[in-house]
């Protein structure tokens, strides 16, 4: 047997509802199986699983795929390591199977940064270290998290890391591309060093930090490059990944310290930012891991500042946010030093609503001397009351604010409600807007047409071999770039081993992300396993309509930019040839 097939071997024999029925409840429907998605903060049961085609789909998040992919994203583990799990549990052995590990083009920076990573952390240990070592003990680090960190120490300036690099084979240009020099030279020198991880896990860059009163910058960053990006880079997001899914929420800190520390009690579904405002970037990566946000930011004026722009991004999105406040001179590491675990938690479980805290917060630096500042802070309260949608809440806040400023309730009521009617209808204007700007259907749904008949086919090919008979012998062109790359794998894989379905199909793909995504949308369109050949044969159609329609726009196209009147008949003549021939 080839790699191939003890891989699909392997994979028939795991099947994909009991393996997945292990890690989250299945419930029978139909003929498929549904689950609470863990891919994404889900709590209605959006996850299919098919015993027939041994795949997966989520209708919410669109993640899709076969036993394999499922427990390389549940488990975050490599596909060699799920390979050879699933292996042993079905008491096959993968002697010389060798799995072809998927090389990008940054796989030599990701070496370097693990090395440089290993040789920091080797530091701390040595004799020179001595010093960081008793930074980490005053700041009550201990072993375990400096293991767990992976928190390193830079040596005082001898090139120590650009030596060792440049040993193993790195330019000194390379190295200067990729951040871990600067101008031929060593960048950090006696700073506690912490790696930086991508949203996977993966060493990019690193952050270093003072351990004396110094004038320097407390933290040094590597430099932005390619895979190092200060605006998507939130630290520590690889191992929140997983607490957040079994807490169901996530919780927002300003720096590396906080998270360190809360983690040192056990709390883990954290993420902090660079130290820089949290961008929409990071806010679409925040939100795959819960809906549920708390914002614990620091104590002093800057950190409200901080709540009140991310509060308004996270809300902004849909989700729920929840606000800690902490005592004005404490950051989340001093507070737990503090404190406590328990008084953490007791905070977080306290977390006030990002619109009470928003609410709360407009009474700062308020006198109320005048009745136009109060009339003003009403209004604004008012304001903020029209976007919350729980009926009691907003019932609980009014009655506060006539109590607080002796105003009657009906009076508040009454501006409120005329606050809310104003708000509709500016909401129902902009809808008005929206539709009668859509552009008319023709194009549009022209657009869908071919894209929906080209999927469909690919789906069929997928399901029932006949197709990809049919699709080669009328050769058939699909209409864009990605869908002829998929037909040809799909081509290729049904060759070489005589038959195709959608899980081993899938299997074979992986490597090939750029058309994964595509492969996904085509799966989760979940046809009918048997096309009528009507159905069928109008597919076909408006694909070759499609592309008949192209290519006498490109060549209208190069007869307007063509100034040799021969070559332009010889377009022209072209187009009537194709014209004839349609017709
Ligand atoms: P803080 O000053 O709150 O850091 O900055 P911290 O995490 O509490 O660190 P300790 O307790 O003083 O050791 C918050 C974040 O801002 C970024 C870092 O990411 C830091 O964690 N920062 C801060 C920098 O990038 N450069 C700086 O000079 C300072
Ligand atoms: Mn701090």
């Amino acid at each position: 047997m080839n790699n191939q097939d003890i891989i699909n071997e392997v994979r028939r024999k795991n099947d994909i509802v009991d393996i997945i029925g292990e890690k989250i409840p299945l419930e029978k429907r139909g003929k498929n199986y549904f689950g609470v998605c863990p891919f994404h903060d889900d709590t209605n049961p959006s996850m299919s699983v098919s015993r027939e085609k041994q795949i997966y789909t989520c209708f919410s998040c669109h993640a899709t795929g076969n036993v394999f992919t499922f427990l390389m994203n549940y488990e975050h583990k490599e596909f060699s390591q799920v390979l050879s799990d699933l292996a042993v549990r079905v008491g096959i052995t993968l002697n010389g199977v060798r799995v072809k590990r998927t090389s990008t083009k940054y796989d030599d920076w990701y070496k370097a940064y693990d090395l440089a990573n290993k040789y920091y952390q080797n530091n701390l240990l040595t004799k020179e270290g001595e010093a960081a070592r008793n930074y980490l003990k005053e700041r009550q680090i201990d072993d375990e998290t400096i293991k767990e960190f992976e928190i390193g120490y830079s040596l005082k300036t001898r090139d120590d890391l650009t030596k060792l690099l440049t040993l193993k084979g790195n330019s000194l240009d390379f190295l200067n591309k990729i951040g871990l020099t600067n101008e031929d030279h060593d960048i950090y020198t006696s700073r506690l060093m912490f790696p930086l991880h991508d949203l996977n896990g993966k060493v990019i860059g690193f952050s270093g930090r003072i351990i004396t009163n110094s004038k320097q910058n407390k933290y040094l960053n590597t430099k932005e490059t390619d895979l190092f990006k200060k605006g998507k880079l939130l630290y520590h997001y690889h191992i929140a990944k997983e607490a957040a899914r079994i807490s169901k929420s996530v919780i927002i800190m300003e720096g590396f310290m906080d998270i360190i520390r809360a983690s040192t009690v056990g709390i883990k579904n954290t993420v902090a930012t660079m130290g820089t405002a949290l961008t929409k970037d990071h806010i679409k990566e925040i939100k795959r891991l819960s809906n549920n946000i708390i914002l614990c930011f620091d104590g002093d004026d800057a950190g409200v500042k901080a709540t009140i722009a991310s509060g308004e991004l996270f809300a902004s999105e849909g989700l729920e946010v929840k606000v800690i406040s902490l005592p004005n001179k404490d950051d989340p590491d001093t507070y737990i030093l503090k404190n406590g675990k328990d008084a953490f938690v007791t905070l977080i479980n306290n977390a006030i609503f990002y619109s009470d805290f928003k609410i709360r917060n407009l009474s700062r630096n308020r006198n109320f001397a005048s009745s136009e500042d109060k009339a003003n802070y009403i209004h604004e309260v008012l304001k903020e009351t029209a976007k919350i949608e729980d009926n009691i809440r907003v019932e609980i806040i009014l009655k506060d604010l006539a109590k607080k400023f002796e105003i009657g309730y009906n009076t508040l009521e009454k501006s409120f409600q005329e606050l809310v009617n104003a708000k509709n209808a500016e909401n129902s204007k902009e809808q008005e807007i929206k539709i009668t700007t859509t552009p008319r259907t023709s194009q549009l749904k022209k657009k869908d047409m071919y894209q929906k008949a080209s999927l469909s086919v690919i789906y069929y090919m997928l399901n029932k071999q006949e197709i990809i008979d049919q699709v080669e012998s009328e050769h058939l062109v699909f209409p864009t770039e990605a869908l002829r790359a998929l037909e040809s794998e799909i081509v290729y894989f049904y060759h070489k081993y005589g038959f195709i379905n959608e899980a081993d199909f899938y299997t074979y793909l992986s490597p090939k992300k750029e058309l994964v995504d595509l492969l996904s949308e085509i799966i989760e369109l979940d046809l009918k396993s048997e096309p009528s050949k009507e159905a069928l044969s109008d597919y076909f159609k408006v694909i070759r309509e499609y592309n008949y329609k192209k290519t006498i726009e490109a060549l209208e196209e190069k007869i307007k930019n063509e100034s040799d009147p021969t070559m332009q008949i010889k377009y022209a003549e072209k187009i009537r040839e194709l014209r004839i021939g349609e017709s």
